[in-house]
Formats: structure tokens, C-alpha cells, sequence
């Protein structure tokens, strides 16, 4: 999602005269598009400002004092942070959160006058009523895989989670306003659109008919656009499928038979501490009609070892349920206190070397899965879509339904058609084979 907020940003400001670059020090602006979800993400934000300081320090000994270059702190950490960013870095000129991102020409407009020679501050943490996808401009350009935002926010709060806080409650998109942004995107040469949201699968928003639509619905009438190859939709949560969903996974071709499905936990104990609302058993259920519904499908999900008053028997309980259900890959983290969520504060913490003993074992498990589904691969063909160059020169590089790496020989001509290629080879990271 950051990065389809970074290139709405891009094209709020290209009107206003700003191109991006790749290179801090030819910048005139510079925003990190920050990130909450875990400390590192949040430490990470202030060594690039860090970074940036420098740079910035560089131009005005350099006696440039025209170009001076303006710094701001946007997404989840400006959100949760505020004023507070300014106070550790006084050279911060704005801060804003991802809900007001669209003020962003206003907001700078206000940084670049200077008053007696020095810039004003901008802080914008608001959370607007009106959406602020309805002052958000079409892109000019996109990549053949687009990203797509239908839905956005929670309202679960899982008791890790900053993400209610930050992100805010739940919004759906009106079902006419995605469809317009998806038809443009194809116009514009996309061939493969992942819907997003914090609970994709929650969407439920104005159908074109005046009906509320699921996602299921969506997708039946995403299917219907010309030039459409594929979908996709990330992040679900297990409590928000629905019958709709099932059916356009039995019935939509181009919708990827690979799903995104985070559990966190195998332990019924630690889901209930965690307020996951639902239990392994009610996730094994999800799984199993999705495979009646699509027998060919993969999965994906996100772990968190370490939860406080985690057990080595509930760490067990969640390798058994890696084993029994056969990850195509998986995302695993040891768990961060952050600061207002109630896990925070629980007097259970587990010890930073029992989470790295247990994250280690989990993510060996993961990479031996996820070897020997690439592996399951070899001898079938399998339908890529290449989008971009490869590592080496005369390669390119593009996705398997599953999301899988596929190397082969040639040039950008073969950008954006699904070619069969007959795999040869699984790594642990990727996929090689002959085209057909
Ligand atoms: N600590 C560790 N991992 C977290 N996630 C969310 N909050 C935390 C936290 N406090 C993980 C969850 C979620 C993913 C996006 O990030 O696994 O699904
Ligand atoms: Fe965070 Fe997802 Fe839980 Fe919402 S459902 S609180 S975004 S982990």
C-alpha cells in the first residue's frame, strides 16, 4: 500500500512541477513514505533522516541557499509520531499521515514560503471525512503489475496491531470509482491488478447497482474489463471470507490461484490473546474450501513468534500447522511491542532470544516449504506474465501465478504477454525454464 500511496504522491506533485529522482542529493524534496508495523520499520525511518540531514547539511555549506532541500516524514510513523519527529529532528519540514497525503501540494506550497528567510513547519495528522481518494489524480504511467487501493483500514485491533490506529477505520471504495481507476490502468498498459486494503476481503462498498458489493462481487465485475490478464487481492483477513469470494475462486480464471491468508498463530491460546476472533481449526476450514473452490491454489501468510506469553508448546503448535498446510511461502516476524497497542503492556514479554531461537526454526521450516513447492513445479507449464528486466543483460524476469520468480532469455518485447513456460528447475527463491 505505501507503494501506491508513493505513486500517488508522485502524481499529486508532477502538476506542480516535481519529477522524482533517483538520487537524494539532486532532490528538492525529499519524503519517506514510512512504515509503523514493527520497531525496526520505525528505527529505520530515523536512520535515513539521519541520511538525509547530511545531504541536506552538504547543500547549505555548499552555499546554495535557493535549493534547500525540504524533508518530510509521510505515512504511519508520521501519523502515530506527529510533532514529535520535528522535536528529535528540528530539520523535518513536514510531517504528514497517510490519510491527508492529498493536501500534499497545499502542504508544500506552505514549507516553500519562507519567513525571514526560514521555512514554516507542516504537520497534518488529521483524518479527513471526505475520502481523500476522491481528490487523488489518474497516473500517467504504470507498471504491467499495478496496485490497485479498494479498501482501507481496520477495525479489528488485534492486540499487536498499530494498524487501527494509524490507518484509521474501515473504508470501502465505491465500487465505480475502482472500476474507472482499473480501466485507466489498462488503458495505460497494465495487465495484472492486486487489489489492496488492511482486510481486503472486508471490502464492502457502494456496488454499481446501489448494492452493497463484497469483494467477490468486485472481482466478478473486474474480470468483465478488456486487457485485464490477472488478479490478485492482499491482505486478507480468515474472518472476512465469504461465499462471493469462494465462488469467483471456483469460477474467475483470471483471478491467481494464490492467496495471502495471514494466520500469525498455530495456538488457539495465543489467537484468543492475540483477539484474532477466530481459531485454527475455523483457518483449516477457509483453507480447505478454497482448495474444493480452486484445487490448484497456493498459500501465503504472515507469523508472528514471540507473541507475550507465548509457549514452546504454542510455538509447536504453530510448525505443526505450517507442516499440515504446506506454505508456497510465508512472511514470519518475532514480535515488537508497540507503543499503545494492549500487548504492549502485558508483564508476559518473551525474551528477545527465545523469539530468535523460535523465529529461526520457523522460517527453516518455511524455506524447506517453500523449496518444495518450487520444486513441485518442474515438469509443469506454467503461465508467466514479464514485466521487467532480469539481473543480466539479454534476461527478463516475470511471475507465476504463484507469485514464483521465472528467468529467461530475452528483451522487453516480451513485456506484459503470458508466454507458457515448461519449468525446469525450483530454487528456494525462484523458478527457471524453457518458453513454449
Ligand atoms: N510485531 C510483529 N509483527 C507484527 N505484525 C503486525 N504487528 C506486528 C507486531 N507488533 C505483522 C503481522 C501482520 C504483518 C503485516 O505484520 O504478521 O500480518
Ligand atoms: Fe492489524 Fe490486520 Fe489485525 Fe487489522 S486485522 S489489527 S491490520 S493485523
Amino acid at each position: 500500500m505505501n507503494v501506491y500511496d508513493g505513486q500517488k504522491m508522485a502524481d499529486l506533485l508532477k502538476p506542480h512541477g516535481y519529477a522524482l529522482t533517483e538520487i537524494p542529493d539532486d532532490a528538492d524534496v525529499a519524503i519517506l513514505n514510512t512504515c509503523h508495523i514493527r520497531e525496526k520499520a520505525e528505527h529505520k525511518v530515523f536512520s535515513d533522516l539521519g541520511r538525509l540531514q547530511v545531504v541536506k547539511k552538504n547543500r547549505k555549506d555548499s552555499g546554495d541557499n535557493d535549493h534547500d532541500m525540504i524533508i518530510a516524514v509521510g505515512g504511519c510513523v508520521g501519523q502515530a509520531e506527529g510533532e514529535e519527529i520535528t522535536r528529535q529532528a528540528p530539520y523535518v519540514n513536514m510531517v504528514f499521515g497517510p490519510q491527508s497525503y492529498h493536501r500534499l501540494p497545499e502542504m508544500l506550497a506552505q514549507v516553500e514560503q519562507k519567513v525571514k528567510g526560514k521555512r514554516r513547519k507542516v504537520i497534518d495528522t488529521e483524518f479527513p471525512t471526505i475520502s481523500k481518494f476522491d481528490s487523488l489524480p489518474k497516473s500517467d504511467e504504470t507498471p504491467i503489475s499495478a496496485f490497485l487501493s479498494i479498501q482501507e483500514g481496520c477495525d479489528k485491533f488485534c492486540h499487536f496491531c498499530v494498524v487501527p490506529y494509524t490507518r484509521g477505520a474501515e473504508y470501502s471504495r465505491p465500487a465505480k470509482a475502482i472500476l474507472d481507476e482499473a480501466k485507466h490502468l489498462l488503458k495505460i498498459g497494465a495487465k495484472e491488478i492486486t487489489l489492496l486494503g488492511q482486510n481486503v476481503n472486508g471490502y464492502h462498498g457502494q456496488g454499481l447497482d446501489g448494492s452493497e458489493w463484497s469483494l467477490g462481487r468486485l472481482i466478478y465485475a473486474l474480470a468483465e474489463l478488456d486487457g485485464l490478464k490477472r488478479i490478485r487481492y492482499t491482505t486478507s483477513h480468515p474472518l472476512d471470507m465469504h461465499e462471493e469470494l469462494y465462488n469467483a475462486h471456483r469460477d474467475v480464471e483470471m483471478l491467481m490461484p494464490f492467496l495471502h491468508l495471514p494466520v500469525q498463530s498455530g495456538s488457539d491460546r495465543i489467537l484468543d490473546a492475540m483477539n484474532r476472533k477466530h481459531n485454527v481449526a475455523e483457518y483449516l476450514n477457509i483453507i480447505e474450501k478454497l482448495r474444493n473452490a480452486r484445487p490448484d491454489i497456493g498459500f501465503s501468510s504472515d507469523f508472528i513468534v514471540g507473541y507475550p506469553g507465548e509457549t514452546t508448546a504454542d510455538h509447536q503448535a504453530t510448525l505443526e500447522l505450517v507442516k499440515n498446510i504446506g506454505y508456497a511461502q510465508a512472511y514470519s516476524f518475532k514480535y515488537s511491542p508497540r507503543p499503545g497497542t494492549p500487548a504492549s503492556i502485558l508483564q508476559t514479554q518473551v525474551p528477545d532470544d527465545i523469539k530468535s531461537s523460535r523465529l529461526a526454526e520457523l522460517q527453516d521450516l518455511i524455506n524447506i516449504q517453500q523449496l518444495k513447492f518450487n520444486q513441485l513445479m518442474i515438469g509443469r507449464t506454467l503461465e508467466v506474465l514479464f514485466d521487467r528486466d532480469g539481473k543480466l543483460p539479454g534476461q527478463v524476469l516475470g511471475k507465476t501465478p504463484y507469485m514464483q520468480s521465472v528467468t529467461l532469455d530475452g528483451d522487453s518485447s516480451l513485456f506484459g504477454n503470458l508466454l507458457r513456460v515448461n519449468i525446469k528447475h525450483g530454487h528456494g527463491n525462484s523458478l527457471s525454464g524453457e518458453r513454449i
